[in-house]
């Protein structure tokens, strides 16, 4: 098959719209990351999802509306806390779950009885939404287990010949997946972090953050988000996290510690002798700019990764819980 890539545009909007109601998979910009999106009632179209993706099949997908209202037709009970939540963070990058209606298929929600969902901050998406009729299914589209793609060109790479569009929008602008959240008897519980951070929240409930955002799964706990188990966010190269007080003593560990094969993600190379990618300056910056220096680290053939691990606060919560997954929680605490 081949694969298009076209500007986003109101006439491409409609062009993908057309494939998606005749049960084709198509390739979407969001504030977040690119999501790979389908139709969330067909389990046809579903499917296509997850046997491009090689995702296992009993990881739920997001469904993707356009309006909030739309919640009704597909979860059984909605907290009048997630319409308070939708009120301020919709559209934007907030997933909740709620319990599902049977007018969501099994295959969508991945055999669970619940459905998470999300309003997108494009508003091409959202008018795609709207033009086909359906809410889109649509996890990240990356292949299962590689970091998620933030432009265009990170999707061809790695869904060419396998899908028949991708709808260009340009750099992904908050650059990780949304935060996801479950609704617990006073407030939310965080099942990954994203771009709204903990803070945010924190002003309208009370907030937990799932064990698993920061520590990994314990080998004999049920995952509550089933992505949370499966392998994430990995480049071929191996990832080090180091935990220390100051950038002195980061340097002189990576300085210490690197061959030819090394490479440091940093906003700062003075004083390094391995090789630097530049990553961030800013926790929004790092958070925006991660997924695509992992991606650029193994096409240099990089084979080891130093990153000092980010503060556990604000954003830097999302991208401490996607580095400690590409690190395989390998952290270096010096
Ligand atoms: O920003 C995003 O959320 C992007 C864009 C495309 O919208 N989508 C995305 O989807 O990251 P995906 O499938 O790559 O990640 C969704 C995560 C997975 O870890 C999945 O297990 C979890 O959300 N999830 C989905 N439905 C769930 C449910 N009903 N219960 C628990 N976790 C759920
Ligand atoms: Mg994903």
């Amino acid at each position: 098959m081949e694969t298009r890539i076209l500007p986003v545009s109101d006439e491409n909007v409609e062009l993908a719209a057309g494939l998606l109601k005749k049960g084709e998979i198509v390739a979407i910009p969001t504030e977040t990351v690119y999501g790979l999106a389908g139709n969330g009632l067909s389990p046809s179209s579903v499917k296509k999802i997850f046997d491009a993706k090689g995702r296992p099949n009993d990881n739920p997908l997001i469904l993707h509306i356009s309006k909030t209202e739309q919640l009704y037709e597909y979860a059984k009970e909605v907290p009048k806390l997630a319409l308070k939540l939708a009120e301020r963070f919709w559209a934007g990058s907030l997933t909740m779950i709620m319990p599902k209606k049977n007018t969501v298929p099994y295959e969508t929600s991945g055999g669970l009885d619940t459905v998470a969902f999300r309003m997108p901050d494009n508003r091409f998406t959202l008018k795609l939404i709207d033009l086909c009729g359906f809410p889109l299914a649509a996890p990240s589209a990356n292949l299962s287990g590689l970091p998620s793609p933030t432009c265009a060109e990170h999707v061809y790479s790695d869904m060419n010949g396998k899908i028949p569009l991708i709808l260009d929008g340009g750099a992904c602008s908050c650059g990780l997946e949304s935060t996801v959240v479950a609704f617990t008897e006073k407030g939310v519980k965080i099942l990954r972090p994203g771009g709204v951070t903990p803070e945010m929240l924190s002003e309208f409930c009370c907030v937990e953050i799932d064990s698993a955002v920061t520590e990994g799964l314990k080998a004999d706990a049920a995952a509550l988000s089933p992505g949370m188990k499966y392998k994430h966010y990995s480049p071929k190269a191996e990832v080090y996290m180091i935990e220390c007080e100051d950038d002195r003593c980061f340097r002189e560990y990576v300085n210490e510690n690197s061959d030819d094969g090394t490479y440091v993600l940093t906003d700062d190379g003075a004083g390094m002798t391995a090789k630097t990618l530049f990553y961030g300056s800013t926790g929004e910056r790092e958070a925006a700019e991660l997924f695509s220096a992992l991606r650029r680290a193994d096409e240099l053939g990089a084979d080891r990764i130093y990153v000092k691990a980010p503060e556990k606060n604000g954003i830097g919560l999302a991208v401490y819980n996607r580095l400690i997954r590409a690190a395989a929680f390998k952290v270096i605490k010096l």
